[in-house]
């Protein structure tokens, strides 16, 4: 059986880096690269008021922290919670911002002992925010410390070890930590408790990334029409991040063959280009429901047949594609395997096979596996491989 395509990249990078889970490359990723991050810098809103969409978490936000200002204490602490590129880094620096205090920006993973987290608390001045990015990969033993940090704004040093080790009390600012994860559940029960405000990021409407577009194509000088927005979004999977960053490789397309403007029509050809759908699939997205579609006659087949089919590991073709193939509506993962929904079928252009009942995919709604569909021409590969 020969693969459609080559492995992609994305799993061999995050075994090289030793990351748990496989990330996606290229144009629909939502993580940042490197490089990204710098660009990004430069497009990010900097007051609750140039921020856009995620309406409840900014309204909520909003009160907690005039609140704050009102009674001339820092606010509670925050933690923002939810997938890649959707804001959180974002939010956690307007905070500082609409606070008027610096924040000082820090990650899980950098704080490798508890000493290196006594340090940063005790350096910080009264009112400051502590940002800690990714807050469920924290060492445990600094976890701890900063329980007491957040609850008494005080930490207990040891000093010595063994029986003679001594904890010495150490006073630390009044601050407010800002907590941000892409893996909520990670989070322990103790840690999570001690945020007073907890903001769950959502996925953004199309017309609200529409607005993240416009004001990105202002910062950067890039002339976009109405539906040159309106294109880019619809393939941005709901995602800032995403929608900057095929407005750049668009903003290039549009300069370098055209004369610059972005409208519907150069936002197709440029995306075309990139190998991404108008739903915001990518090469490997498609191939996955392809194979699922044509070659497993719509399922139920189980992933790890399915990531054969199209030469990936299974834990990428379960990672990296099949959440937002799920969230779209286009693939439903039941009890017996993987299935294509009815909308899978017209996205891929295929005709509905005849006399199935199959899942409908509105909305993406499958109530927790409610029945496998009957699908003719079902494969005679296993059905629980996954
Ligand atoms: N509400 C928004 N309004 C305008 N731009 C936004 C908004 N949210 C995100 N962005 C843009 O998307 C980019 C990514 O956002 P950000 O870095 O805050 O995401 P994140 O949730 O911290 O992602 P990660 O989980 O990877 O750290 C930013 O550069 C910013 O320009
Ligand atoms: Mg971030």
């Amino acid at each position: 059986m020969t693969a459609p395509f080559d492995r992609s990249l994305a799993g061999s990078i995050a075994d090289a880096l030793g990351k748990s889970a496989p990330e996606r490359d290229g144009a629909v990723s939502p993580q940042a690269g490197d490089e990204e991050r710098v660009v990004e810098s430069a497009l990010r809103p900097h007051s609750l008021h140039d921020f856009i969409g995620q309406p409840k978490v900014a309204r909520q936000l909003a009160l907690v922290l005039e609140g704050a200002k009102r009674r001339g204490r820092p606010p509670d602490h925050v933690l923002l919670s939810g997938p890649p590129g959707l804001g959180k880094t974002s939010l956690a620096l307007i905070i500082g911002s609409e606070l008027g205090t610096s924040v000082k920006i820090t990650s899980g993973p950098a704080i490798e002992r508890s000493g290196d987290l006594a340090a940063m608390l005790s350096n910080l001045a009264p009112g400051d925010v502590l940002f800690i990015d990714e807050i469920h990969r924290i060492a445990r033993p600094a976890e701890e410390l900063l329980y007491m940090a957040m609850e008494d704004f005080r930490v207990d040093v040891v000093v010595g070890k063994g029986p003679g080790a001594t904890a010495i009390p150490l006073e630390i600012s009044p601050f407010t930590l800002v907590g941000a994860t892409t893996r909520a559940g990670l989070l322990t029960g103790p840690l999570r408790d001690r945020f007073g405000f907890v903001g769950q990021m959502e996925f953004y409407e199309p017309a609200e990334l529409q607005q993240v577009l416009r004001r990105s194509a202002d910062l950067l000088g890039v002339e976009l029409t109405g539906d040159g927005s309106a294109e880019i979004a619809g393939r941005s999977r709901g995602t800032p991040r995403i929608a900057n960053r095929l407005l750049r490789r668009v903003r290039d397309y549009a300069e370098v063959e055209l004369d610059g403007r972005v409208t519907r029509e150069v936002a197709q050809a440029a995306l075309a280009l990139y190998d991404v759908d108008v739903l915001g699939l990518d090469r490997l997205d498609r191939a996955v429901l392809e194979a699922l579609v044509v070659r497993f006659g719509g399922g139920p087949v189980g992933v790890a047949t399915l990531a054969v089919a199209v030469g990936e590991e299974p834990n990428t073709v379960e990672e990296v594609c099949e959440p937002f193939l799920v969230r779209a509506g286009l693939l439903a993962r039941t009890p017996r395997g993987r299935v294509a929904t009815e909308a899978a079928w017209h996205h891929l252009g295929h005709p509905l096979p005849r006399g199935g009942a199959l899942i409908s995919g509105a909305g993406g709604a499958f109530g927790g596996g409610t029945g496998a569909p009957t699908t003719p021409g079902a494969s005679s590969e296993p059905l629980f491989d996954a």
